[in-house]
């Protein structure tokens, strides 16, 4: 297939994943096909819907994105009553799903957490809108859509839930396991980096839409202090290069009071072997995850991409990113960009972090698969660091088997030459992500859509 066929297969399953409320287009079904692995793909993902919702605002199709904004924040005043305990609102949620014509339900139905497999909270999902509510604003120059007095509150509300202290103990946000894309317990909980990429994008945002009412002075404030105190944080404590990796191999232990250097008190012995001699010079990343006795050394490619993205990462921190990819090439991309974490949990190991998951066996799904849906997002990092022939390099690679493979789901395999064992096929955002990554790398007039995903 030449660039134009794939491209036109890409957008046909895009099209065709489009669901409609009375009349109306209001998002994208995750995946098509007869046979989808689980009931909820054939809902609307928030998470789902973003690159989807990036390529509609490349066409100028907006409709279909404020429309999204609008039925979503709608919902998340829905206060949902879990095993009988009241969630916080301010949440948005997972997906929703759009009643068929005829059916006993009559309004779109949202799932918090409530219907999903693992009763999992999704942290992620109303950062995600705020995102995307910039993204439109940016790119139509419709502000007002922003400041209407629904938008403001649920911005509001969001912070407000967000912000709440509860037991943190740092200014990074505290999360319970698979509250992300990462769905499934994976050892996720804590502090996962890509929560707090997500967390610093939405601050930000919050910066430029919230309105200086007086309602909204105090959140205004917050958001300011925790905006510097998380980059700074993360920036410093997340981060992992040669040096870095020296200081701890050396750290002192048992240090108590203000003076202590090693504050989260990692024991040396902690560092796993496979890291000795894995990060090259002038390369570094985040760590995935960080708190007391606990340093989670794996690597997660989207909270590392994101945090270029956002402007989470320095300068150096990009590019030295862009340097572990180019020298760990075959781990970190292999056949099929790009590898959502590395390297997998195996053995023991694997059964007590996964709680024995069969779907996320070593190398495969979110332990070690490799995820098209993340192509956006590498293009975009690797067109912010200067390094748009790594961009190139991963979607020809990527636009070279999705179709012939029926846009699967994700990979497997250490290098990612396996389609998913559970995967499905049609996956909508595989194949809105390659489209997003082809047109930011091949067509100018997508420029404002990427300005309006980066922060400076
Ligand atoms: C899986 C993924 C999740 C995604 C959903 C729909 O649950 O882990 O990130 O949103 O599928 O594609």
């Amino acid at each position: 297939m030449n660039t134009t066929q794939v491209i036109e297969s890409a957008y046909d399953l895009l099209n065709r994943s489009i669901l409609y409320y009375q009349g109306q287009p209001v998002g994208t079904a995750a995946a098509l096909g007869d046979s989808v692995e689980a009931i909820n793909y054939t809902e609307c993902f928030v998470r789902d819907f973003v690159p989807c919702a990036l390529v509609f605002l490349m066409d100028g199709q907006n409709d279909i994105v404020k429309n999204f904004l609008q039925l979503v924040a709608k919902m998340q005043s829905q206060q949902r009553v879990m095993e009988g305990h009241e969630r916080a609102v301010g949440l948005m949620p997972a997906s929703f799903r759009i009643p068929m014509e005829g059916g006993a339900e009559t309004q779109p139905s949202a799932d918090f957490g409530d219907r999903a497999i693992g009763r999992v909270a999704p942290v992620d999902s109303a950062m995600w809108w705020m995102l995307l509510l910039r993204a439109y604003v940016v790119t139509t120059g419709e502000t007002q859509l922003a400041y209407q007095p629904e938008f403001q509150s649920s911005i509001r509300q969001t912070l407000e839930l967000y912000l709440k202290e509860s037991f943190e103990t740092s200014p990074a946000m505290l999360v319970p396991d698979a509250s992300f894309m990462i769905d499934r317990r994976m050892g996720v909980y804590g502090h996962p980096l890509e929560i707090q990429a997500l967390f610093y994008g939405m601050l930000s945002t919050a910066q430029e839409l919230l309105l200086p009412t007086p309602e909204n002075q105090q959140v205004l404030i917050n958001v300011k202090k925790r905006l510097q105190t998380l980059r700074s944080y993360v920036r410093i404590y997340f981060w992992l290069d040669q040096r870095r990796l020296n200081e701890i191999h050396r750290y002192r232990s048992e240090e108590f009071g203000t003076e202590a250097v090693n504050l989260f008190n990692i024991y040396p012995e902690t560092i796993p072997e496979w890291i000795d001699g894995w990060v090259p010079e002038d390369s570094g990343y985040f760590v995935g995850n960080l708190g007391a006795g606990r340093m989670d050394f794996r690597f997660f490619a989207f909270g590392n991409l994101l945090a270029v993205l956002f402007g989470l990462a320095t300068e150096d921190q990009s590019r030295q990113l862009m340097n572990l990819y180019l020298e760990r090439w075959d781990e970190l991309v292999g056949a099929m960009p790009v590898k959502i974490v590395y390297p997998a949990v195996t053995g023991e190991k694997w059964a007590y972090t996964t709680g024995s998951d069969p779907k996320n066996v070593p190398w495969s799904y979110h332990n070690g698969g490799h995820w098209p849906c993340l192509i956006w997002a590498f293009v975009g990092a690797a067109i912010r660091t200067g390094h748009r022939h790594m961009g190139h390099n991963i979607l020809e690679m990527a636009m070279q088997k999705l179709p012939q493979d029926q846009w699967p789901e994700y990979y497997d395999g250490k290098t990612g030459t396996l389609i998913g064992r559970r995967a499905n096929f049609h996956q909508t955002w595989s194949a809105a992500a390659t489209i997003v990554a082809h047109r930011f790398l091949n067509d100018d007039a997508s420029e404002k859509v990427f300005q309006s995903i980066i922060f400076n």
